[in-house]
């Protein structure tokens, strides 16, 4: 699987995220590779409509009814919403607050990302059983630099760690990560999948860029 994080670019502003999407969905479904995309808090419902799986950016643990401005579970899952990113490195929360947040998505049946900075934060939260562990080293979000080239023993001992916990989690890594190679050498290492922003968003094909990517899966048949 990779995920496609839109974060709050410019490129994707109004209809734009509407485009990538539809793209990411034309591709997995020509490659059969699994391609989830995570717009905009204020578009995720319109791009839930799309045939594409969507996860939020971001989700918090404040209850449904009469809380205001939050993001809550259960009215995502309600707009096709099928998991969420939690603890990205641009918006980190504090580690009970993960632990409540993959709990309550798991009781809706929804898909937690925990993202981490490092091997030992993979450790620590990989105990949580959240579906997923997304290790990046913050230094090299947005950079170019692959982690998977620039810091490889960071999968490597992620992949280790979130093992060691001995429950179903799985590791995906990103930052830096901009080519087709850049991921299959990630999935060499060990990874499950990837998270990608900038090397998608800021490409200036959306489609070539998409299809290497899906073609690198395709190539390791996972
Ligand atoms: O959420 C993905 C992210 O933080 C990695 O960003 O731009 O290095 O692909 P980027």
């Amino acid at each position: 699987m990779f995920i496609i994080n839109f974060k709050n670019y410019e490129e994707i502003a109004g209809s734009r995220s509407l485009t990538l999407a539809e793209i990411a969905s034309r591709f997995s479904k020509k490659h059969n590779v699994r391609i989830v995309v995570c717009p905009p808090q204020h578009l995720v419902s319109e791009v839930a409509r799309l045939p594409i799986t969507v996860f939020s950016q971001h989700v918090d643990s404040a209850k449904i009814g009469s809380t205001t401005g939050y993001v809550i579970p259960e009215l995502l899952k309600k707009s096709n919403v099928a998991g969420s990113l939690i603890n990205h490195s641009e918006h980190r929360i504090p580690p009970e607050e993960i632990s409540v947040i993959v709990s309550r998505l798991r009781s809706l049946d929804m898909t937690s990302v925990v993202c981490v900075r490092d091997p030992e934060e993979a450790a620590r939260y990989a105990r949580f059983a959240p579906d997923y562990i997304a290790v990046e080293p913050p230094e090299l979000i947005g950079s170019g630099k692959a982690v998977s080239k620039e810091r490889p023993e960071a999968i490597t001992d992620s992949v280790r760690a979130v093992k060691e916990a001995r429950n179903s989690t799985r590791l995906l890594c990103g930052a830096g990560i901009v080519t087709g190679e850049d991921v299959s050498k990630s999935l060499e290492l060990g990874a499950d999948g990837i998270l990608v922003a900038s090397g998608i968003v800021k490409s200036p094909s959306w489609e070539q860029t998409i299809e290497q990517f899906a073609l690198a899966f395709k190539d390791r048949e996972i």
